[in-house]
């Protein structure tokens, strides 16, 4: 068949316009019926995954990995279906990358790192000066020598991974627990002093500017004691222009250290310090309707935080949690969803 068209560059007058555009608004909508699709009133349709419904909120949402796992299938499909952030769990870490003095390992991390570019993943970087997981030789050596260790460290690490990070942990856990808000013993605290903190993030600047560089502990999501050290680290390093970027908030909870009530405002405390926020290691021991409303909560907290710009689950599936015991995560051990995958969709503003 073939149809004559007249095209006039003049526009058609209103009545005719509205009546054309009805038209073709009731032809679509009988093709979309005809073709079985569902048109949502007004808004677009619901994201169905944890990534793409905080990426719709300009949000990330990762998960910890380990690389002895991303060759079992159920592990993988999650991993990929699901996130659009990977940290690696403990590939990244001083004993994993540099075992011997200055023989850097990178295998298991670029494992993680390949696997999670060529999915369009982004990837956070865990972790750099660390008092755990530190080979021994680190702490038997003198200051100076430690001073250009941790420097090398951090130097051959970011640079090896250059462009394909978007935050780094650069100093994990330098607080004490406890109500004294003191520094924790280390090799690094105990031979350089309180400076060693500051000269890890210039280093770290100065390895990969285009990276976000974070302070990242645990038992600082409410405001208490070791919070208000960091903060008050924080608060001088912007005071005196030490380049930071980021806090991550570990929010590793279960019933004696349950999600704080205050977990929002201590958020919001830091990131009005100029700072973005993170939740780095989520998991929440428990099961049913009370671990899911926790974690409602804790995403929901994020979401008001316009700089809590993403969230890490530690661990793709209960059965490989460091406490599996708990189940604290989202995926049980038969990658089926639990209840608590549910509320933090929902709390993302996805549908399932
Ligand atoms: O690599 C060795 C392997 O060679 C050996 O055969 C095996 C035998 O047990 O152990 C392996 O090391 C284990 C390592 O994980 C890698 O699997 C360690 O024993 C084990 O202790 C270590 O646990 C990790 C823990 O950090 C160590 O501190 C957890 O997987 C990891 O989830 C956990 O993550 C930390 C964050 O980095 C920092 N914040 C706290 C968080 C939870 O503890």
């Amino acid at each position: 068949m073939v149809m004559s068209t007249s095209i006039s560059h003049a526009p058609a007058p209103r009545h005719r316009r509205s009546r054309a555009r009805s038209a073709l608004v009731l032809g679509m909508a009988g093709l979309l019926a005809a073709a079985g699709v569902t048109a949502l009133s007004g808004t677009a349709e619901a994201a169905s995954t944890l990534g793409a419904a905080a990426a719709e909120k300009g949000r990330y949402f990762g998960a910890a990995v380990a690389a002895q796992h991303l060759g079992e299938s159920g592990y993988a499909a999650t991993l990929n279906t699901e996130f659009n952030s990977s940290t690696p769990e403990n590939e990244m870490k001083w004993d994993a990358v540099e075992r011997t003095r200055n023989s850097f390992t990178f295998g298991a991390a670029d494992q993680i790192v390949n696997h999670a570019q060529s999915r369009g993943m982004k990837v956070r970087g865990h972790t750099l000066v660390w008092h755990s997981q530190l080979p021994g030789w680190v702490g038997g050596l003198g200051a100076a020598d430690l001073r250009s260790a941790m420097n090398n460290h951090i130097n051959k690490v970011m640079q090896h991974y250059k462009g394909k990070i978007h935050s780094w942990d650069v100093v994990n856990e330098a607080f004490q627990d406890g109500n004294s808000g003191a520094r924790r013993s280390s090799p690094f605290q105990d031979k350089l002093g309180d400076g060693f903190i500051e000269e890890a993030f210039r280093t770290a600047r100065a390895a990969d500017p285009a990276a976000k560089l974070c302070y990242n502990d645990y038992n600082t999501d409410g405001i208490n004691a070791k919070s208000n050290a960091v903060y008050n680290l924080v608060r001088d390093f912007k005071a005196r222009g030490v380049p930071i970027d980021c806090v991550g908030f570990q929010s590793h909870f279960n019933s004696a250290s349950p999600v704080p009530g205050d977990y929002q405002a201590n958020l919001k405390r830091f990131a009005d310090l100029g700072v973005d926020v993170q939740i780095t290691e989520l998991d929440i021991e428990g099961s049913g309707t009370a671990q899911a409303n926790n974690y409602s909560n804790v995403v929901k907290a994020c979401l008001a935080v316009s700089r809590c710009t993403g969230i890490t689950v530690w661990g793709v599936t209960d059965k490989y949690s460091w406490r599996a015991s708990g189940t604290p995560l989202l995926f049980d051990g038969n990658y089926t969803k639990k209840p608590a995958y549910h509320a933090v969709l929902s709390a993302l503003g996805g549908s399932g």
